[in-house]
């Protein structure tokens, strides 16, 4: 298949949806590859390196997409200022098309596809499970995003962002309040405490409070139980009282605050206004706001989308386009992100759309100019089914008497590990487990009372039914006690429990110890030591793998 890869001709955008690298990388996937003469200048990617990286370069436009049976770009298509036409008309029938959508947005994009009987991968779309993770470009974006959130800040802000003390004076560090701890929050806040500031953070999903607590924040809360996290682990529309309970902190916020990075949003939804202009007015002059919700509307009741302005001696960033201000490592995460996708669901540089595909089913938004009608898939399995209703089912939002006082905290309900029906299963597991051990105990007990005349085989069947009580009574007691920690922690967890292999290594060296020459038990002893000894070396490394990602 060939694969085009246009100039972005959006205002302002400067990145390129392929680079040299990602380009060699679809060419080891089968696919032919051209790339528009200058696509990737901006980025600073030369048009060389796109020809030594195997692409074909090329000035002609209108043949690029249209000889494109898969066009890959980064920004929803537009009007073409060279061309006066919609770059979605360009697109030769039935090709298709992969790039950002945001079809609530830009609906021409999806009027222009069907007209072409293309198919659209939205990348925006593409569903957040752990397969899909080297192909979530959103969460790309918005990392870059929330980091060059903070660098805006800090050349408007005119003052240090660490604190100082000088034989000239002591300079404070730059208080920093971010609004929405998701991807785009997160990496504001790890930004701003690289930095040096003090930082702040607040969210309506409580799930986030130990992640911005772990990167050397603190977690700001209100006095209203209310869970922000709905189906999905995505926010919700919180109450009126919660809403007004956050407005009451973010006042007393405003007054304390030299920098404000916004990334509140709602899938699907405008953005809510959370940091209204009698808050832009509380705050000192020479202070910034980071609206990074600036394209859906803004969090900030002042903000210009696209611009940067002043109000009330505050400055008020307002810019759609952060992501692109850092287009070199944008386009590289976001090219690596499509090959990734491309490598998921194409053979032999062919690209194959499985209905039943899940990463398919979320992201094509259009198929052959059509929407696309998926069969249905079969149904999970029962088991499986109360496993995740469970969680969801309990965790209705639960409210308590507002307390929005002045300075007032706030605590979250985490219904995350009310997993009802899970202990239903662990209880059944432990019920026939008890059950099966009644029944060998009870057999147990028969053969030995009918051999009773023969002390050797009496002591070993006694000896092993002591075994096997003890066997049992671990695994139930073993299940509850990894049943009740967060799946997170699962991982760090199970490979230090690995450890228990130890005990495996010190029967196995009281066996070998013994005298006499090694049999079969011997070797099997070697056996044990050796592979359980790995377990352990290897549950550790893991560990402590693991927890360097926790670690600033
Ligand atoms: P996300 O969905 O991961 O995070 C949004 C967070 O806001 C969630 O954690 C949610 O719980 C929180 N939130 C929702 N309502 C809230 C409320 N009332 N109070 C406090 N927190 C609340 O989204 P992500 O990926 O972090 O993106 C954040 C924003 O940044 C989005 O608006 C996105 O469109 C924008 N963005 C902007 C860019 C730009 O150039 N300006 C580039 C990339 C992303």
């Amino acid at each position: 298949m060939h694969i085009a890869i246009p100039r972005e001709v959006r205002l302002n955008e400067r990145r390129v949806a392929a680079t040299p690298a990602s380009v060699v990388k679809l060419i080891q996937l089968g696919f032919i590859v051209s790339v528009e003469r200058g696509a990737g200048l901006r980025a600073d990617y030369p048009d060389a390196a796109y020809g030594a990286a195997g692409a074909t370069l090329t000035d002609d436009v209108r043949a690029l997409w249209g000889e494109a049976d898969l066009v890959l770009k980064v920004e929803p298509p537009t009007h073409h200022p060279d061309l006066d036409v919609h770059e979605a008309s360009l697109l030769s029938e039935g090709a298709t098309l992969a790039s950002f959508v945001q079809a609530d947005l830009y609906p021409d994009v999806i009027d222009e596809v069907k007209a072409r009987k293309a198919t659209l991968i939205a990348m925006e779309k593409v569903p957040r499970i752990t397969r899909a993770q080297k192909m979530d470009a959103l969460s790309s974006m918005a990392n870059i995003a929330g980091y060059r959130a903070v660098i805006e800040a800090a050349n408007l802000y005119g003052s240090f962002f660490t604190g100082q003390i000088t034989a000239a004076g002591k300079v404070p560090p730059a208080r920093v309040l971010i609004i929405g701890a998701g991807v785009a929050g997160l990496a504001a806040v790890g930004a701003a405490r690289g930095l040096g500031a003090e930082v702040r953070a607040f969210d309506t999903r409580s799930a986030v409070r130990e992640q911005v607590q772990s990167m050397g924040a603190s977690f700001l809360e209100v006095e209203i139980e209310e869970e922000g996290e709905a189906k999905g682990g995505y926010a919700k529309v919180m109450s009126q009282a919660f809403i007004d309970a956050e407005m009451a902190l973010f006042r007393v916020q405003a007054k304390e605050v030299d920098i404000v990075i916004t990334t509140a949003l709602i899938p699907g939804r405008p953005a809510p206004k959370l940091w209204l202009a009698d808050m832009v007015a509380m705050m000192k002059p020479g202070s910034v706001v980071v609206d990074m919700a600036a394209q859906r509307g803004g969090n900030c009741e002042l903000t210009v989308p696209g611009e940067s302005v002043i109000r009330e001696d505050v400055h008020i960033v307002g810019f759609t386009d952060l992501a692109s201000r850092m287009p070199r490592t944008a386009s590289q995460l976001y090219g690596t992100n499509l090959t990734h996708l491309l490598d998921d669901l194409s053979t032999d540089g062919v690209l194959h759309l499985d209905p039943m595909d899940d990463i398919v089913r979320g992201a094509v938004v259009l198929l052959k100019g059509e929407d696309p009608e998926w069969p249905a898939k079969p149904a999970k399995k029962p088991k499986a089914k109360a496993a995740v209703a469970a969680p969801v089912a309990a965790a209705p939002p639960v409210t308590r008497a507002v307390g929005a006082t002045k300075g007032a905290q706030h605590r979250h309900v985490s219904h995350a590990s009310d997993a009802g029906s899970d202990s239903k299963l662990g209880v059944w597991i432990a019920t026939a487990a008890i059950a099966g051990l009644f029944v060998l105990w009870a057999a147990l007990r028969y053969g030995l009372a009918a051999g009773a005349d023969d002390p050797a085989s009496t002591q070993a069947a006694s000896g092993f039914l002591q075994h096997l009580t003890v066997f049992v009574l671990a695994c139930v007691v073993g299940w509850h006690v990894v049943w009740n920690v967060a799946p997170a922690l699962h991982t760090p967890l199970m490979s230090v429990t690995n450890a228990i292999s130890g005990i495996i290594v010190l029967g196995g060296i009281m066996n070998l110890a013994s005298d006499g020459p090694i049999g079969i038990a011997g070797w099997l002893s070697v056996a044990a030591v050796t592979l359980a000894t790995v377990n352990i070396a290897g549950g550790f490394l893991v560990t402590e793998r693991m927890l360097r990602m926790f670690r600033r």
